[in-house]
């Protein structure tokens, strides 16, 4: 993508600074965030005179003054933590349901080439069909999830009732660099690493048989910007389309990392999913290709951590 002048939403957030980072160069970003959760330190290395920031809640700005000639807008502003939409449900939906509502209207009003929207495989709750593809129906096991599956259902209706063009992309597990280890519901990736990094003992809830799809962040920036530039709208899976272990890849950090550290076995965490993987041939209908190399991708995220020490 190249002399577009893009949107942001959640740009000061891991996932949003990703995006932000490899548009920069050849593009105009416009980053929309309330630093709920983002910080401006994860941008401070880019350059600033391609890069504008306006720091607002998504539910209150007059966000079509700020769209108002802009090509692309990628949505990825969100309350993103599950426990805390179940004890304040009423906060997630206004910042997910109520701010992705003010996004695409905006959006509309302006006429705005596309919107791409940050899901979540989230939707799918614990369905056993594996590998989860998106004709399954959704099964959404939170309220975090629940506005996902809304967002969804939204985007769909702008693109077929008011014609603007818009991709849901469900991300499954999400990891690199910038991730942060310290949040209260850190996840298991960049806290497996900070804990061995500082030789202490990390925890693994249930037996550590559970699996995911762990996706590079590289990877979901590629999938924006494809799901932008292509002709396509509706819903796709972004995953590697493999799953991991928990335990597979508490090894993996150890003998990146040499060494040789137990980990602590905890009680599973209730509402936790056994098994989760994606079915990613759907998204080659956008350019999104199989046949990352994981260990690869994990091994940058882990260098990365070890130069920040
Ligand atoms: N990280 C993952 O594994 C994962 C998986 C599935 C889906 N997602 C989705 O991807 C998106 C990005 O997630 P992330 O992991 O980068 O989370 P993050 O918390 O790092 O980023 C979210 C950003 O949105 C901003 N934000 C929150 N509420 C806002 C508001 N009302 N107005 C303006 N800005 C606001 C935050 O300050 C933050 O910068 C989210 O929509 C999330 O639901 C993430």
């Amino acid at each position: 993508m190249k002399n577009k002048k893009v949107i942001v939403t959640g740009g000061l957030g891991f996932i949003g600074s990703h995006i932000v980072e490899r548009l920069n160069e050849d593009n105009e970003v416009l980053i929309v965030d309330d630093q709920s959760s983002g910080k401006i330190e994860n941008i401070k290395h880019l350059d600033f005179t391609k890069i504008d920031t306006t720091l607002g809640d998504i539910t209150a700005i007059n966000l079509e003054e700020i769209f108002d000639g802009c090509d692309y807008v990628f949505h990825q502003a969100a309350k993103t933590s599950v426990p805390e939409s179940i004890e304040d449900p009423l906060s997630t939906n206004e910042v997910n349901i109520t701010g992705t509502l003010r996004v695409l209207e905006a959006a509309k009003n302006v006429d705005v080439k596309k919107v791409v929207f940050a899901s979540s495989s989230a939707v799918y709750g614990d369905s056993k069909s594996l590998p989860l593809s998106e004709d399954l129906p959704v099964r959404p096991l939170s309220p975090y999830a629940a506005t996902k599956a809304a967002d969804e259902l939204y985007c769909n209706v702008y693109s077929e009732i008011y014609e603007l063009p818009t991709v849901a992309l469900r991300y499954f597990n999400v990891f690199g660099p910038r991730q942060d280890p310290n949040s209260q519901y850190a996840a298991v990736i960049p806290n497996f690493i900070d804990k061995l990094l500082k030789n202490e003992n990390p925890v693994i809830y249930g037996d550590g048989e559970q699996s995911r799809d762990f996706v590079s962040v590289k990877r979901v920036v590629d999938a924006n910007i494809l799901a932008a530039e292509s002709k396509e709208t509706g819903t796709f899976n972004i995953g590697l389309g493999k799953s991991t272990t928990v335990n597979q890849l508490y090894e993996t950090i150890n003998d990146v990392l040499q060494k040789d550290i137990e980990s602590i076995y905890k009680n599973e965490r209730p509402g936790d999913i056994k098994h989760s993987v994606a079915d990613i041939s759907k998204a080659e209908a956008i350019g999104f290709k199989p046949g990352f190399d994981f260990k690869e991708d994990l091994n940058e995220t882990i260098q990365w951590f070890m130069n920040k020490k």
